[in-house]
């Protein structure tokens, strides 16, 4: 199938490159000329671990270019991967996912033939079969359904293991409502064999946050939770091995901390209030989610004061600065509150994150920047913010350590508290 991609971000770059892999020829679009660059030298134009090497495996299938009107006259299907930022309520701002949709409306105007139009960038439900249905009509002259395919087909990656989940996925869901989309959105997912859901386009749509809602709910209870043992002395780790048990709850998602951060769950979660409040609808579980997440970060800075009241002057080592491990982004990451924090209390902080200093640095300059995790723990106080595999290797004998991820070989420390443990 030849397939173009609109948006060479995250989801983009990602599903472009796996796409390729099943065998499909990928025109990548985007008006970044570096990240096209990028692609087409075989480099990822994010961090991805496996991405490089899948873009570089594929490069005979694979173009690049800014031209979007040639990229979806020339493809069967345009996948919309376009960033979807927050506006300042919490809902979605939805101009780029106009945009796209006028572009490919413009060139449906001329181009014969079928073309399916798949949503793969994280939008609340109604959103394609309002928005972008009725920007790609009034663009094309056209009718969706009967003239052009309009599908959506959310992705479910996670930062870190996004291959692993696409090549290895739960279920694929595919929102569908003509055949010839059904059957194109079928036809590209034909060698998988988890579960696959055909449901109606906001049916689809709904799912994604819904289940990413759900994942951020789990977070914040067992973080609810974990502060209420920590004043009990119960290891509330033991106690989520044990209710994970039960195979109705699942023992997944259930770490407790500092809470989450990242692109995806934030956003989300508050998405998905503002639709609720846009329909009169007062979501408590939903606000509680968000409430409780911002409170832990604050927990952890809290630990800190119990044990140096006065944080003027004292050098604060930060471990960690990504929102999670193996990846380079520091959206919505805890490490954020806590360093404005220690800066607000006149603390010298000194910070280590192994591939995040370097976005970190552009909205903290004035911390100083470890070239080594080691570097850190000569500090008045150690706080984990991110579990790095490497930071279980650091020796924290004779330190104060306040852990926000639970990081064993921490335990050491002269003084080790967790946040929830
Ligand atoms: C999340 C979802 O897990 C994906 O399924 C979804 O496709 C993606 O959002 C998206 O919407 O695109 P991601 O944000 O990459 O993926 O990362 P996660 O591994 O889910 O972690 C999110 C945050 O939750 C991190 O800050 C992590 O530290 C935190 N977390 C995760 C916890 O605090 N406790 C846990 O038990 C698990």
């Amino acid at each position: 199938m030849k397939i173009s991609i609109l948006g060479t971000g995250y989801v983009g770059a990602v599903t472009g490159a796996c796409f390729a892999e099943l065998g499909n020829d990928i025109t990548f679009v985007d008006i970044d000329p570096t990240k096209l660059d990028c692609i087409r030298t075989g480099r990822s134009p994010i961090y991805e671990p496996g991405l490089d090497e899948l873009l570089t495996r594929n490069l005979h299938r694979i173009s690049a270019t800014t031209d979007t009107t040639q990229a979806i006259r020339d493809t069967d299907a345009t996948f919309i991967c376009v960033g979807t930022p927050s506006n300042p309520d919490g809902s979605i701002d939805l101009r780029y996912i106009e945009s796209a949709s006028r572009d490919i409306g413009l060139v449906l105007q001329e181009k014969e033939g079928w073309h399916t139009v798949v949503m793969k960038s994280t939008v609340v439900s109604g959103t394609t079969k309002g928005i972008v249905r009725s920007t790609l009509e009034e663009a094309s002259g056209k009718e969706a359904f009967r003239d052009f395919g309009l599908a959506s087909n959310p992705e479910f990656l996670k930062e870190g293991s996004a291959l692993a989940d696409v090549f290895s996925p739960d279920r694929i869901v595919i929102g569908a409502e003509d055949p010839r989309s059904r059957e194109v959105l079928e036809t590209l997912y034909a060698s998988f064999d988890c579960p696959k859901l055909v449901t109606a386009i906001p049916v689809a749509e709904m799912i994604k946050y819904v289940s990413n809602a759900f994942l951020a709910t789990k977070i914040s209870f067992a973080n609810e939770i974990g502060n209420l043992c920590k004043l009990m002395g119960i290891d509330t780790a033991e106690v989520f091995a044990g209710v994970g048990l039960d195979a109705r709850i699942n023992p997944a998602f259930f770490r407790s901390g500092i809470g989450f951060g990242g692109s995806c769950f934030p956003k989300d979660v508050r998405a998905l209030i503002a639709q609720a409040e846009a329909s009169g609808l007062h979501p408590k579980i939903l606000s509680s989610v968000v409430a409780v997440n911002e409170d832990q970060p604050l927990r952890l800075l809290a630990l800190l004061r119990k044990h140096i009241p006065d944080l003027k002057g004292k050098r604060i080592g930060v471990l960690g600065l990504a929102f999670k491990p193996d990846t380079d982004d520091i959206r919505e990451s805890r490490a954020i509150p806590i360093v404005s924090a220690l800066l607000d209390a006149g603390a010298d902080v000194i910070a280590y994150d192994p591939l995040a200093i370097a976005n970190f640095q552009s909205f903290f300059p004035e911390i100083t920047y470890a070239s080594s995790a080691a570097e850190v723990l000569e500090s008045d106080a150690v706080l984990i913010i991110t579990e790095w595999k490497e930071f279980e290797a650091l020796d924290y004998t004779g330190r104060l350590v306040l852990d926000g991820r639970r990081i064993q070989k921490a335990a050491v420390g002269s003084i080790y508290e967790g946040v929830c443990w």
